[in-house]
């Protein structure tokens, strides 16, 4: 199935001598937030990587390209990775509650490995050719290559948290699989959503777009700020209210990241734009300017809802459509007042108060990424 002279994993997946690579995307942020990830990227990656170290040496090739550790031949590169957002969560959410580091990795391990696990199918799903600034796996490796690496990265996340030495592991896994069948729950309503009409009874309303959010991202998040906190075995009330942050900031990131999907520049996201339009995506800019100016739905209609995909001077017409509707400011507008749900769900809890300002800080910085 994979070529025999695929090279070995093992030299990329040590850590960046010089502190390049990897941690790069995380300099884009604001120092507070900056050093936060940093923090956290620093205690996690070296148990990520030796996770991954441990897989066959062909999803382990291409799951090292996704960390952008590697390149497509399996030579050591100082590309970027995702932005360590999760990790970083996981983390947080396990200081929050007065537990350690050592509590943290496993869960900040497997929450990191399900995220590009799920970005690897995504863009299977989604037909985007590049992720993270470079091709996507699929592109890269081919779709069953992409499709098996993102498979191991799966069992290797839940292997992390089950393998946990201690009675709290149960509980973890039982958290980890209530949320990974969410995400796929979400994932499969987003699919769904792209063949939905633009307008009229059948059309996506805000609340399905929510549900469906929620469970795509917020399931994720939500299960990252938590895990910490569950395997370190703290009350209810307090993984509760992280989680249920976790979940309130996952819709917020979620409509950041449909504006950048119709408003970003590639160059500097590192994937597709215009793809959501193309594709039908029922994204929250264009649910809320639909909402807003209900003449816009038959416009978008006959934009993008033809049989052929729409050509980028008919979906470049949509985006300022959307844009002039208020689409735009609507989906900005309720990503903030997701994080501003949050932080006041985190400040009226008993928890670490300088970690959940940490939390709120990476929070607020995150509404206006660009990336
Ligand atoms: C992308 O997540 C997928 C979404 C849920 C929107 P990120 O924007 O966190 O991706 P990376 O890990 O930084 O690449
Ligand atoms: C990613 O959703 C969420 C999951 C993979 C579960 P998107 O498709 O909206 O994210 P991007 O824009 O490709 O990163
Ligand atoms: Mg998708
Ligand atoms: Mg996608």
């Amino acid at each position: 199935m994979f070529p025999q002279t695929a090279p070995r994993t093992t030299d990329c997946l040590r850590p960046a001598p010089d502190g390049s690579g990897p941690a790069e995307s995380a300099t884009r942020f604001a120092p507070g937030p900056a050093a936060t990830l940093a923090r956290c990227r620093e205690l996690v990656e070296p148990a990520l990587r030796d996770a991954v170290r441990g897989l066959h040496p062909e999803p382990g090739r291409i799951a090292a390209h996704a960390f952008g550790w590697c390149d497509t031949d399996g030579r050591p590169s100082a590309g970027s990775g995702g932005k360590g957002v999760r990790p970083a969560l996981a983390v947080l959410g396990a200081e929050a509650v007065e537990a350690g580091a050592d509590v943290a990795v496993p869960a900040a391990v497997a929450i990191e490995l399900i995220h590009t696990f799920s970005l690897m199918h995504d863009d299977i799903m989604d037909g985007d050719e590049r992720r993270r600034h470079r091709d996507s796996s699929w592109k890269a490796f081919g779709t069953g290559p992409a499709v098996l690496a993102g498979d191991a990265l799966f069992a290797l996340a839940v292997r992390t948290v089950a393998e946990v030495d201690d009675a709290r592991g149960g509980p973890a896994v039982r958290q980890l699989a209530s949320m990974l069948a969410e995400l796929v729950h979400g994932q499969a309503d987003d699919v769904r959503f792209e063949t939905r009409p633009w307008t009229g009874r059948d059309a996506v309303s805000l609340a399905e777009y929510r549900a469906m959010a929620t469970r795509k991202t917020g399931a994720l998040l939500g299960c990252a700020t938590a895990l910490g906190p569950v395997l370190a075995g703290a009350p209810a009330r307090l993984s509760d209210a992280l989680a249920q942050a976790g979940r309130e900031w996952g819709l917020a990131f979620q409509a950041i990241d449909d504006v950048l999907g119709i408003w970003g520049d590639p160059a500097v996201t590192g994937k597709p734009v215009h793809s959501d339009l193309r594709r039908g995506k029922k994204t929250l800019p264009v649910l809320a300017a639909t909402a807003a100016n209900p003449s816009l739905g038959p416009r978008l209609e006959r934009l993008l809802g033809g049989e052929a995909p729409p050509d980028e001077a008919g979906v470049k017409c949509a985006a300022d459509l959307i844009e002039r509707a208020g689409g735009r400011e609507r989906a900005l507008r309720e990503a903030r007042a997701w994080v501003v749900a949050a932080r006041d769900r985190l400040r009226a809890a008993p928890l670490v108060t300088p970690r959940v300002d940490e939390l709120v800080a990476l929070s607020e910085l995150l509404l206006d990424r660009q990336v």
